[in-house]
């Protein structure tokens, strides 16, 4: 049996924020929830997140996750006190808890799963995560007896100077044997600097404590301010860019591409320079992104072209090109073989297959059928200051240049616009509709 108990009740006073630090984002998601999240590969009996400052909002950012159960610790006396408070909601626990830092959002699943094998088969009291890190500032240092069976904790404001030598830290993140912990927790002291109560004290009350190495010891990250935030960010970015590239995406110049977590790629996207990929997007096979696009919560099909352009919650099919600077603004379908170009601006729009809108227009509530060519500049006057109204345009219909179309209106089939009318009224099909002044020309204006 695994529990685990998340310690998430600090302020997280460096850094300096009005926002509790377990709710602080780092690549679209919150510290504690990636913490949460580390625990994936475990079958979890229960699971406890340790609130105080501002809880309600930690509260209200997991609701959604219903099995996590909530321990308030009202005063911040330290990460010991933190773990005395879930005493209660143990009682009749036997088992294995784990207790997480709730800052430390670089751990994945797979290290927690060999935390806790590790424990179990030694038959433990408790093992901790440790790793040897170049630069241990701020971090407890542990010390071992022999090989990896752990004598002490110290941290770094008690260490004197020859223990700060010590690389060695203590992540934050432990496996315990539930009833042997539940009787060392009462034993804490406040005997340190901080005259806190440690969790890391129990390590003196309780035989044996292995030290476990993580791999890779930038998992153990704790973040503390917000250069640790964003070095955080970098490092899972490197991590997500690692997987795309080994299933087979091309990325030119990673280092100034963003991915979420939530994207899904196919093998033979290509991705191209100061491209960032939001939310729940995938891109098919052949496609190729950039450079300088942001592309958000959007479904993009096969052998897709996008240019310096923003495409925001909408889905474009195969063979179709966009941009270079456009923006897709959101709720816009585009089908395959199509064309939307310079400085164009759509919104709210289905356009059907092999369609053009290929220079400087706004379409917006507007149903384009499919081979549409839209002129240079054509707009779809959809807003009248209190309601939108929709443009319906049928198939194989062209706008001229500088063509306004007031909605609501409905243009048919293969109608030709011409250039520079403002079309108020519905269009029959087969139509060529002329919507502005006849050309009037005064001859010998100009005199001397
Ligand atoms: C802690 C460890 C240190 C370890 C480091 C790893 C202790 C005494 N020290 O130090 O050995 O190297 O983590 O990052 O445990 N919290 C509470 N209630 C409290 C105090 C803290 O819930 O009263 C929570 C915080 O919200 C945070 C976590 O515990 O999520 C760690 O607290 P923090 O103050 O950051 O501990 P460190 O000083 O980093
Ligand atoms: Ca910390």
């Amino acid at each position: 049996m695994v529990a685990v108990a998340i310690l998430a009740a600090g302020r997280g006073t460096r850094m300096k924020s009005d926002l509790p630090k377990v709710l602080h984002l780092v690549a679209g998601r919150s510290l504690v929830e990636r913490v949460l999240d580390s625990c994936s590969l475990l079958d979890l009996d229960k699971q406890i997140v340790i609130i105080g400052y501002q809880g309600e909002k930690v509260k209200q950012a997991l609701s959604h996750r219903h099995e996590v159960k909530f321990v308030e610790q009202t005063e911040q006396l330290g990460t010991g006190h933190a773990v005395q408070q879930v005493i209660p909601s143990l009682q009749d626990y036997r088992g294995d808890l784990l207790i997480l830092n709730g800052d430390a959002p670089l751990l994945r699943p797979e290290t927690l799963q060999k935390l806790v094998e590790t424990h179990q088969t030694n038959n433990n009291a408790a093992t901790l995560l440790t790793a040897n890190l170049p630069n241990p500032q701020g971090y407890g240092r542990v010390f071992c007896n022999g090989d990896n069976l752990v004598s002490h904790i110290i941290e770094d404001r008690d260490c004197n100077l020859a223990q700060k030598q010590n690389r060695r830290v203590n992540a934050g993140i432990y496996c315990f044997n539930w009833e042997k912990l539940a009787g060392a927790l009462p034993q804490l002291s406040t005997n340190n600097d901080q005259k806190e109560y440690y969790l890391t004290e129990v390590v003196d009350y309780l035989d044996r404590v292995m030290a476990f190495d993580a791999e890779d010891y930038r998992e153990t990250n704790g973040i503390n301010d917000r250069q640790q935030l964003s070095a955080a960010y970098d490092i899972l970015q490197a991590r997500i860019k690692d997987n795309w590239m080994k299933a087979g995406v091309t990325m030119v110049n990673p280092d100034s591409i963003t991915i979420d977590e939530t994207v899904e790629l196919e093998p033979d996207v290509i991705l191209e320079p100061q491209t960032h990929l939001r939310g729940n997007t995938k891109i098919a096979t052949g496609s190729r992104i950039g450079p300088g696009s942001l592309i958000e919560d959007s479904i993009i099909g096969n052998n897709v072209t996008v240019a310096y352009s923003v495409v925001l919650g909408s889905r474009v099919s195969h063979n179709t090109t966009v941009g270079p600077y456009a923006h897709l603004r959101g709720d816009v379908v585009l089908g395959e073989g199509c064309r939307v170009g310079n400085f164009v601006e759509m919104k709210k729009s289905n356009i059907g297959s092999n369609t053009k809108v290929a220079h400087l227009s706004y379409i917006g509530n507007a149903t384009l059928e499919e081979n549409v060519n839209i002129g240079a500049g054509t707009i779809t006057a959809n807003y009248d200051g209190k309601n939108k109204h929709s443009t319906t345009i049928k198939e194989g219909t062209k706008t001229g240049s500088n063509s306004v179309l007031v909605a609501p209106v409905t243009i048919g089939k293969n109608v030709t616009v011409a250039a520079g009318s403002v079309v108020t009224q519905d269009v029959k099909d087969n139509a060529l509709v002329v919507a502005r002044s006849r050309q009037k020309e005064i001859s010998d204006w100009h005199q001397d």
